[in-house]
């Protein structure tokens, strides 16, 4: 699958200029594109515009040729944010497993998978401590963990790495990048050591999207 955005504007009401004025992405499964680009610049409401969290004023997505409604976007695409949201007193596995039942796996498989993707991140001794106890880095581990159970074909990044120090955000690096092998990311990011590891970078200016 391949996932376009093509002449992007969006403007927010009273915002004495729009944000994006026709800003183009696209992202095929199994590549990831950086995206960067001063504070206020756009980066998270571009990133919002593919997850179908915010309707652009102008332009459009598509998803192999076909557009897409803002609902639809919402099913294919996970958020993987710099502010967690995982349940504290739940336990690794719990946080996880909430995403591959969601998704429609049987209790059985879904407890397969969420393993599963655990080990893929490194968390699969921490499975059963409660989420509370974890570092910052292991806990953006459980959050890649869950987006990938979700089986949706892209994922959306926002400053992943934001809050962690190098080494951590090395360790969660590995793990998002070995783990989304097979799905499209986009990475919003101030880290060129993180755009270093996409298979490409964008910049954002003046409202459009302009190669690194
Ligand atoms: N929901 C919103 N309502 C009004 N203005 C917003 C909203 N979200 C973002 N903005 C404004 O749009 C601009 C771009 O924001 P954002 O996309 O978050 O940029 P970035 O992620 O590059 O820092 C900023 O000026 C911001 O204040
Ligand atoms: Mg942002």
């Amino acid at each position: 699958m391949r996932l376009v955005a093509d002449g992007l504007v969006v403007r927010y009401p009273g915002a004495a200029r729009p944000v994006l004025v026709g800003a183009d992405l696209d992202v095929d499964e199994g590549e990831s594109v950086a995206i960067l680009g001063p504070s206020g610049s756009g980066k998270s409401t571009l990133l919002s515009v593919l997850g179908g969290l915010v309707r652009p004023d102008g332009g459009t997505v598509r998803v192999d040729d076909d557009e897409v409604s803002a609902a639809e976007l919402r099913r294919l695409t996970a958020w993987i944010l710099q502010t967690v949201n995982v349940l504290p007193e739940r336990s690794v596995l719990d946080n996880v497993l909430v995403a591959a039942l969601t998704r429609g796996s049987t209790p059985a498989h879904a407890r397969t998978e969420a393993v599963a993707r655990l080990e893929a991140v490194g968390l699969a001794d921490r499975a059963h401590d409660r989420t509370r106890l974890l570092s910052g880095g292991e806990v953006q581990r459980v959050v890649i963990a869950r987006a990938l159970v979700s089986g949706r074909p892209f994922l959306l990044a926002d400053e992943p790495t934001g809050q962690l120090d190098r080494a951590t955000s090395e360790v969660v690096l590995d793990g998002l990048f070995d783990a989304t092998r097979d799905a499209g990311v986009v990475v919003v990011t101030h880290d060129p050591a993180v755009a270093a590891r996409c298979t490409r970078t964008v910049h954002i200016l003046d409202g459009v999207v302009v190669a690194a």
